[in-house]
């Protein structure tokens, strides 16, 4: 049954809206099978249902301002990344293939991506020379055909670079992105919480400052959060560097980059590491995280050659 699983998940990836007739007969698998399948994909978390004759991508449900994703597992597993900075000269999809072919040899549930996909174009005339694509189109195809297709989600918020998109021409890529792809599930801009079974996430990019006195910034920013409103894990973005703390309850992960370093960062002394968090967490069998246990994973200025 969990081959089977496994199968219809890489092919919801690559088929958009596919008929149910269809992947019944691509599967070798009788109708009513199909129906059951969809059914556990729901339960262990994956936004897909069937309308009319069709496998749909549905939206996550938002209920009281949280994204809820439904879980009934024992073990979950996240890959958090971030500020991945696509068509820029210095982005890093070797990285990133090699880190969602992990994930899928790894059994990794949830790509968490807190902002920054796009490395957008900023009011900083040199920035043009640092780009692989320079228009709006041209950056959203640019993501919607090279970001590693897969059958692990990925949830992402949008970050600064991003945002600079609405200034420029009141586009929101990142949620233009995501309608191109099956994989991808937009939450929104800068700020998002979701719960993935009883796992209370934040996700966050951040604005303003540099990486000086990082856990001084993360520590102000968890005292501002409403007791009641505490995660378990609050991932953060924005400042290309790599950070660890763990305050009350709440796991924090500053997740760095998966960028080189631009001439401009390096004209302003500034510092990346190229690094993700892999997170592993184990429920009780109420279904309340009991064990949170992460490994930070670094990359070098070396390519990765294709697994
Ligand atoms: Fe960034």
């Amino acid at each position: 049954m969990e081959e089977l699983l496994e199968k219809l998940q890489v092919y919801l990836t690559k088929k958009k809206k596919p008929y149910i007739e269809n992947v019944a007969k691509d599967l070798g698998i009788e109708l009513y099978e199909v129906f059951g399948l969809v059914q556990m994909l729901k339960q262990k978390g994956y936004l897909f249902d069937v309308i009319g004759d069709q496998i749909v991508k549905i939206k996550p449900i938002k209920e009281n301002d949280v994204y809820q994703i439904p879980n009934n597992m024992e073990h979950l597993r996240l890959l958090l990344l971030s500020d991945t900075h696509l068509a820029s000269k210095y982005d890093r999809l070797d990285i990133l293939r090699y880190l969602y072919a992990k994930a899928e040899d790894t059994h990794t549930d949830y790509v968490l991506h807190s902002g920054d996909l796009t490395e957008g174009v900023s009011s900083r005339p040199q920035q043009q020379y640092e780009l692989k694509e320079n228009s709006y189109t041209g950056q959203r195809d640019y993501v919607v055909e090279k970001y590693p297709e897969s059958s692990v989600p990925t949830y992402l918020i949008s970050g600064n670079h991003d945002l600079w998109w609405i200034q420029r021409c009141g586009a929101d890529i990142c949620k233009d992105i995501a309608s191109k792809r099956e994989d991808i599930h937009y939450l929104g801009s800068d700020c998002e919480d979701l719960k993935i079974g009883k796992l209370k996430v934040r996700m966050r990019h951040g604005s303003g400052g540099s990486a000086y006195a990082k856990s001084y910034r993360l520590q102000k920013y968890l005292d501002s959060i409403p007791a009641e409103e505490l995660p378990h894990i609050l991932q953060t973005g924005h400042i290309h560097q790599a950070f660890y703390m763990k305050q009350g309850k709440t796991h924090c992960f500053q997740t760095s980059c998966l960028q080189d370093l631009t001439p401009y960062e390096r004209s302003q002394g500034f510092n990346n590491d190229k690094s993700v968090w892999w997170v592993d967490i184990d429920m009780d069998n109420k279904g309340n995280p009991v064990q949170i246990k992460q490994e930070l994973e670094t990359f070098g200025d070396k390519l990765i050659r294709k697994r």
